[in-house]
C-alpha cells in the first residue's frame, strides 16, 4: 500500500500557493482530461494572456477567484507512483490565521511559502511557529519567484540562514529549504537547469521520499466512547475510533476516569467482529466484566492518560474580541467538550522571536501559555504524547465560534484537602421554612435604566406577600464585597461572578435575591445563569440609552462624555443586548407602579 502524506500548505497572499499546487499536479499528470480542458480555456480569459493560470484549478471556492485570496481550508487527493497526498489548502490573508490552524492540526508536514523578493517576513515565523504548536515535525521552506532573482544562489543562502536561525529552538525533525518557481515550473516536480547549484530533490520528489513516521510516538491505545451501544441485555459495547494505538481482542484497558481494569472479550471494526483494531478505525469494544463508563470517558492502555480539571495549555487566539481570563468557555478535548475558564494568562509568546512576554489582555492571532480550570474532570494527555488527547479548541458560548485552539503541555493538581461538606439542613428544608421557592431575579440594564428602583419596588412588593428576600445592588456590592474591583472588562467578569455565587448561595439559604448590577457581557450573564441554576429569571431593564443619558440622575454619564470616567457602559464601554431574558420592561414607557406590577404578573408562575 503506498503511503500517506498530510500536508499543508502556507504563504502569504501573493506568494503563489495556488499555482504551486496546481502546477504539482498538472506536471504529474494528476489532471483529469475534462479538468485540463477547462483549465486551458479558462486560462484563455485569465489574467497570464493565455498561458496556463495555474492558480485557476484550485479555485474551489468562487469567493478567492473574486477577491484574489483564500478563505477556507480547501482539503485535496492526489496521488502519484510513490504516494498519496491530502494538502490542506488554507489562506495567507492575515485575517484567516484560524483556517490556517485548523489545516495545520491535521498534517505531518508544512509547506511554507515566501516570495524571494521579500523573503522571509513576519507571516512566515508566525507561520512556522503554528505549524510547529500544532506538531507538525517536518517544515519545507519553499522560495518561490526564483525567476524574478534570476536564481540568485546568494540570495537564495540568506533566506535559508533566516528561516533555519528561525527554527532553530523548535520543537522539530526536520527542515528543508527548496528553490521554485511555480508558475515557471522550476524545482516543482523536476530538477532545474536554472538551479544547478542547488543539490536537493525538487518539491514533489522530496514530499514522496520523506519519512513522516514519528519515533517518539505513544503507541498505547486510547479510544474515547463516543457512544455506549446496548442492543439487548446480554451486550454492552462502548464504540467510538482509536485515536492511538491498536488493541487485540484479550488485551487489558484501563476505563477512565473510574480506573477500573478489564480484558477485550470480543471487538467489531465497523460492524465485522474481528481479533484486531488499529489506530483510526471505529470500532464496538465489549469488555469481560460490568465497568463504569459512560460517553465522554476513556479506554486506555496507557498510563500516560491522565483525569484532572485543570492544565497548563499553549493557544492560539483567534477571535476579534480579546481573551479576558475569568471568563467562562466550553472547552473541548478528544470529545469531550466541559465549561471552563482560562484562569491565569502566564505570559504571550513573541511570534518573531519566541521570547515569554508578560501580559495582562490577549488580542487576535496572538499565542499565549495560560491556565486553564475545567467545571470537572475530564480525561486528556500531553499534546506531546497523544494529539487526540492533547489538542483542545475553547469554544464562545454565547456566539458559538472557535476563539482558540492549542495544545495541552501539562496537568495541573488542583488541592485535594478541600471536599465538598454535606449538611443536615439542605435548602430544600430551609426553604419549606420559609414557605417559598428560593429564586435569583436578575436585573441587568444600562446605569439609569431604573434597575435598581424597579427592584427596590419589586422586593417591596414580595416581602408584602410574605416573602423572604435579599437585594444586591451594583453601587452597594461596589462598597464592600467588590470594592477591590473597578470597572475594566476583567473586573466586570469578577463582579458578576462573584455576585452569582453570592446569590446562589442566598438561594441555598431559602431566599429570593434581587441581583441588580449592569451586568453588560452576555457571557457572564450565561455564565451566572449556569451558577445559579433554574433559579435564575433573567429581568432585562431595557430603558434606551438616550433615556438613561436625560436622567443622568448620579451626573454619571456627563462625566463619561467628557472622558472624566473611562470604560462607562453604554459610552466607551459596551452593553451587549440579552438574548433570551425572561422578562423585558421599558422603564421610559410605564410610570414605576405599572412597570412593578408587570414584572411581579411576569413572576408569578416561577414564585410556586
Ligand atoms: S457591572 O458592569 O460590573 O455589572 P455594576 O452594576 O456592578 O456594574 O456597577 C454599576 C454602577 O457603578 C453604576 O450604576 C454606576 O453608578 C457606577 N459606575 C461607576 N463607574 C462606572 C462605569 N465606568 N461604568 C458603569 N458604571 C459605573
Amino acid at each position: 500500500m503506498k503511503s500517506l502524506l498530510k500536508f499543508i500548505m502556507c504563504g502569504s497572499v501573493d506568494d503563489g500557493k495556488s499555482t504551486l499546487i496546481g502546477h504539482m499536479l498538472y506536471d504529474a499528470k494528476l489532471l483529469f482530461a475534462d479538468q485540463e480542458e477547462a483549465l486551458e480555456l479558462d486560462s484563455k480569459v485569465g489574467s497570464r494572456g493565455g498561458e496556463i493560470d495555474y492558480s485557476l484549478l484550485l479555485d474551489g471556492l468562487m469567493a478567492e477567484r473574486e477577491q484574489g485570496i483564500t478563505i477556507d481550508v480547501a482539503y485535496r487527493y492526489f496521488t502519484t507512483d510513490h504516494r498519496s497526498f491530502i494538502v490542506a489548502d488554507t489562506p495567507g490573508h492575515e485575517e484567516y490565521t484560524r483556517n490556517m490552524a485548523v489545516g495545520a492540526s491535521f498534517a505531518d508536514l508544512a509547506v511554507i511559502l515566501v516570495d524571494a523578493t521579500k523573503g522571509v517576513i513576519t507571516q512566515t515565523k508566525r507561520h512556522a511557529r503554528i505549524c510547529s504548536l500544532m506538531g507538525i515535525k517536518h517544515l519545507v521552506l519553499a522560495v518561490n519567484k526564483m525567476d524574478l532573482i534570476d536564481f540568485d544562489q546568494n540570495r537564495f543562502d540568506e533566506i535559508k540562514k533566516d528561516f533555519m536561525q528561525m527554527t532553530h529552538g523548535f520543537n522539530i525533525d526536520s527542515v528543508e529549504v527548496i528553490p521554485v518557481s511555480a508558475t515557471e515550473g522550476d524545482n516543482i516536480t523536476k530538477k532545474s537547469e536554472n538551479t544547478l547549484w542547488y543539490q536537493g530533490l525538487p518539491l514533489l520528489p522530496y514530499l514522496e521520499n520523506i519519512d513522516v513516521r514519528k519515533e517518539n510516538e505513544q503507541h498505547g491505545f486510547v479510544m474515547p466512547v463516543q457512544r455506549v451501544s446496548r442492543p439487548n441485555h446480554t451486550f454492552r459495547g462502548f464504540q467510538g475510533q482509536i485515536e492511538a494505538g491498536s488493541i487485540n481482542v484479550g488485551d487489558e484497558v484501563i476505563t477512565l476516569p473510574s480506573n477500573e481494569r478489564a480484558k477485550v472479550k470480543t471487538l467489531l471494526v465497523t460492524d465485522q467482529e474481528s481479533d484486531k483494531a488499529l489506530n483510526g478505525q471505529p470500532v464496538t469494544i465489549q469488555l469481560d466484566r460490568e465497568v463504569d463508563v459512560s460517553r465522554g470517558n476513556v479506554l486506555t492502555s496507557s498510563e500516560n492518560v491522565q483525569v484532572a480539571d485543570m492544565f497548563t495549555a499553549t493557544i492560539l487566539w483567534m477571535d476579534d474580541t480579546k481573551l479576558v481570563p475569568g471568563r467562562n468557555y466550553l472547552v473541548k478535548v478528544g470529545t469531550k467538550t466541559l465549561p471552563g475558564t482560562v484562569m491565569s494568562i502566564k505570559h504571550k509568546i513573541d511570534i518573531n522571536t519566541g521570547d515569554k512576554v508578560p501580559a495582562e489582555h490577549i488580542y487576535k492571532n496572538e499565542l499565549v501559555e495560560c491556565d486553564i480550570s475545567l467545571s470537572e474532570n475530564m480525561v486528556f494527555d500531553t499534546f506531546e504524547n497523544n494529539e487526540a488527547l492533547g489538542g483542545l479548541i475553547l469554544i464562545d458560548r454565547v456566539s458559538n465560534m472557535t476563539s482558540a485552539c492549542g495544545v495541552i503541555e501539562h496537568s495541573l493538581r488542583r488541592s485535594t484537602n478541600v471536599k465538598w461538606q454535606q449538611t443536615d439542613i439542605t435548602k430544600d428544608l430551609r426553604a419549606q421554612q420559609k414557605g417559598q421557592k428560593p429564586l435569583t431575579l436578575w436585573f441587568t440594564g444600562l446605569s439609569g435604566s431604573g434597575k435598581s428602583t424597579l427592584a427596590n419596588e419589586v422586593e417591596k412588593r414580595l416581602v408584602s406577600m410574605g416573602h423572604h428576600t435579599m437585594l444586591l445592588d451594583g453601587d452597594n456590592v461596589r462598597h464592600g464585597l467588590n470594592k477591590n474591583l473597578g470597572f475594566k472588562e476583567n473586573d466586570r467578569v469578577e463582579n458578576i461572578r462573584r455576585i452569582a455565587e453570592v446569590s446562589k448561595l442566598m438561594n441555598d439559604a431559602g431566599l429570593i435575591t434581587l441581583a441588580s448590577f449592569i451586568s453588560p457581557y452576555e457571557s457572564d450573564r450565561q455564565n451566572a445563569r449556569e451558577i445559579i441554576g433554574e433559579d435564575y429569571i433573567e429581568i432585562y431593564v431595557s430603558t434606551p440609552l438616550e433615556e438613561c443619558e436625560k436622567r443622568d440622575v448620579k451626573g454619571l454619564y456627563q462625566k463619561a462624555r467628557t472622558g472624566e470616567i473611562p470604560n462607562f457602559t453604554g459610552i466607551s464601554s459596551p452593553y451587549e443586548t440579552p438574548a433570551n431574558p425572561e422578562v423585558e420592561i421599558d422603564t421610559s414607557q410605564h410610570s414605576l407602579e405599572e412597570a412593578t406590577e408587570y414584572v411581579i404578573n411576569q413572576i408569578l408562575k416561577y414564585l410556586d
